[in-house]
């Protein structure tokens, strides 16, 4: 007798990481999945057509592979009704996770040394900085009364790191704060409504001011930096706008997600919270565990094939959508070892929820380092820290590829 699929396309209408049927826990979906076809064609939530690649060595596999590619203009002309329309307006489509080859090659090296160590170490301080202020309003707030971590912690932290980084002057951070909300309300087809559509444009017109006016008056910062290089020809116009997009939203929610996530992780794994306040030296590993059990980003980004592939021995015909649900991928236990344990000490964690090949996350070293000093200092200065709520009643959101927690009230102390 024929097995009955355990996820028909209507259940995974919800696939591209919206409400509905992937739930408060997506986890047990994506282990049926896996374990009928780790390589599957679905229909996503706003009718379009997809393959999903929910194995660890398939999504290995397929992020390596040079025929998934990501230009968006390239997938417009060989098959449009795969594309989210919105990602016509150049604000989305011109960075580096929307290029392939030498433009990739070109956008990601005008950035290399953005993130690195020495540069890491250097703005260090500045972020314990902003923690420690942080965790100073927390303890002036009125004792007696639950706090939301997620708007009083885990959000500003790394907005305001960003924020800093790309140098974009504090009275106008709300407005683009606003923007990108509209542009992500409506989360099956973003900037696709006349809401959306208007928010991008005023965004992609704020941004070309603000870059106007770093080229006259340069700062330290990185706009001030990226917008010499159009001057010296390395990138033009439109690059650098979405460029400048890209690592906002980059730079946001995917961060926020980290910290609210790892916090209901250790939350409900008391013994694991309990390991990790007496040895604070396993945050860093702690927050790779966080990564893989419950990562920010559930699954990649658009990419298309550009000929026929094979993944997984199954074959993908051209011009199909490819996305790789690398928290299906992070939870396989043909690779992983009880992969539904959280263990923060866990070795040879080599999970892909940065993603895997030449799109690796470019700012994953910035997010290791909000991660290792936000657990370390928030613990470290609230030790009776405990969710203030039953966890099942946290309500979680899916945005774009994103899962994160719409609040997370806790008890301070
Ligand atoms: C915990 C936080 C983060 C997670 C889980 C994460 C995850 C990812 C993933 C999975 C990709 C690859 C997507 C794909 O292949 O389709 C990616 C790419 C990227 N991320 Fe992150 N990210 C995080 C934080 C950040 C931060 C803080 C920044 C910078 C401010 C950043 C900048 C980028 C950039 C620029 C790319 C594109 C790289 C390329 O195309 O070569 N990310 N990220």
């Amino acid at each position: 007798m024929t097995k009955a699929p355990v996820a028909p396309p209507d259940v995974l209408n919800g696939w591209a990481g919206f409400s509905g049927p992937l739930g408060d826990d997506p986890y047990g979906l994506y282990a049926d999945v896996r374990e009928e076809a780790p390589v599957r064609p679905v229909v996503l939530a706003d009718g379009r057509p997809a393959w999903i690649v929910t194995g660890y060595a398939e999504g290995r596999q397929a992020l390596l592979d040079p025929r998934l590619v990501k230009s968006i203009p390239r997938a417009l002309a060989a098959r449009p009704e795969i594309v989210a329309p919105g990602f016509a307006h150049p604000l989305f489509g011109r960075h580096m996770l929307a290029s392939d080859g030498e433009d990739h090659a070109r956008l990601r090296r005008l950035l290399g040394g953005t993130f690195s160590t020495a540069r890491m170490a250097a703005i260090r301080p500045r972020v314990q900085a902003l923690v420690d202020g942080l965790l100073d309003e927390l303890e002036r707030l009125p004792e007696g009364e639950p706090v939301d971590l997620v708007s009083n912690f885990t959000l500003p932290l790394p907005i305001t790191v960003i924020f800093e980084l790309l140098g974009v002057p504090i009275d106008d951070r709300g407005r683009l704060r606003a923007w990108f909300e509209t542009i992500f309300t409506d989360p099956v087809a973003p900037a696709d409504g006349p809401g959306g559509r208007a928010a991008a444009d005023a965004m992609y017109a704020y941004l070309g001011d603000l870059i106007a006016s770093k080229r006259s008056a340069p700062s330290d910062d990185l706009l001030s930096a990226m917008a010499a290089s159009v001057d010296d020809d390395c990138l033009d116009e439109e690059e650098l706008l979405s460029t400048a997009w890209l690592l906002i939203v980059a730079g946001h929610d995917t961060t926020v997600n980290l910290l609210g996530n790892g916090l209901v992780a250790l939350f409900r794994h008391p013994d694991q919270l309990a390991r990790l306040r007496a040895d604070l030296s396993l945050v860093p590993q702690a927050v790779e565990e966080f990564l893989r059990y419950d990562g920010p980003v559930q699954h990649t980004t658009f990419r298309m094939t550009s000929e026929p592939v094979t993944i997984g021995g199954v074959d993908i015909p051209a011009h199909e959508q490819v996305l790789v649900v690398t928290a299906a991928a992070n939870r396989d236990p043909g690779h992983f070892g009880e992969p539904d344990r959280l263990d923060i000490a866990r070795s040879d964690n080599h999970h892909i929820a940065f993603g895997h090949g030449i799109h690796f996350c470019l700012g994953a070293p910035l997010a290791r380092l909000e991660g290792d000093i936000a657990f370390t200092s928030l613990l470290s200065r609230f030790p009776g820290l405990r969710p203030a709520v039953a966890l099942d009643h946290i309500h979680w959101t899916y945005r774009i590829v994103l899962r994160g927690l719409v609040a997370l009230p806790v008890w301070l102390r």
